[in-house]
């Protein structure tokens, strides 16, 4: 099982960002607790960040042709990207939307997501582990699915 993990706008500063929302941890230190969770589930894990908006729609389309599920953090695209819910929508393998802090109790901007419609599920709020926990989650989804 290949799922490919996208980190969206700004996550490449992570550690240095606002440390008192999103923690200290940077985005080598997420990137190797989601290998570690990856190599517990059994399944390989490919992980990129974008900060660009096409870039991050590029990288939906490349997954979709050589994965079996994306997790997905956009960001700030979360709230308002047509583009990556098109790019998702039209991907054809489930989607985790992640955020690492809880939008749901931050300004009300962040409340809604374009995204997480078209996505399988949405985890939020549990720092680098709210990726593992997608991971996991989707993992069974798709095991499910699997003959
Ligand atoms: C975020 C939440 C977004 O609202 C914000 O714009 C981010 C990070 C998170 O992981 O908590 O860039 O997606």
């Amino acid at each position: 099982m290949r799922i490919v993990v996208i980190h969206g706008a700004n996550l490449n500063r992570l550690g240095r960002r606002e440390p008192e929302v999103y923690g200290t941890a940077t985005l080598a230190d997420v990137d190797a607790a989601i290998q570690r969770e990856a190599q517990t589930l059994g399944i390989t894990v490919n992980t990129v960040q974008h900060s660009g908006e096409g870039a991050i729609v590029d990288a939906i389309a490349a997954a979709a042709e050589s994965a079996d599920g994306i997790v997905i953090n956009p960001g700030a695209y979360s709230h308002y990207s047509y583009a990556i819910r098109d790019a998702v929508a039209g991907a054809g393998i489930p989607a985790v939307e992640v955020h690492l802090s809880n939008t749901a109790a931050r300004e009300s901007f962040r409340a809604q997501s374009v995204v997480a419609p078209v996505c399988v599920g949405v985890v939020a709020g549990f720092g680098a582990n709210s990726y593992c926990l997608a991971l996991r989650a989707l993992a069974a989804a798709l095991s499910r699915k699997t003959p």
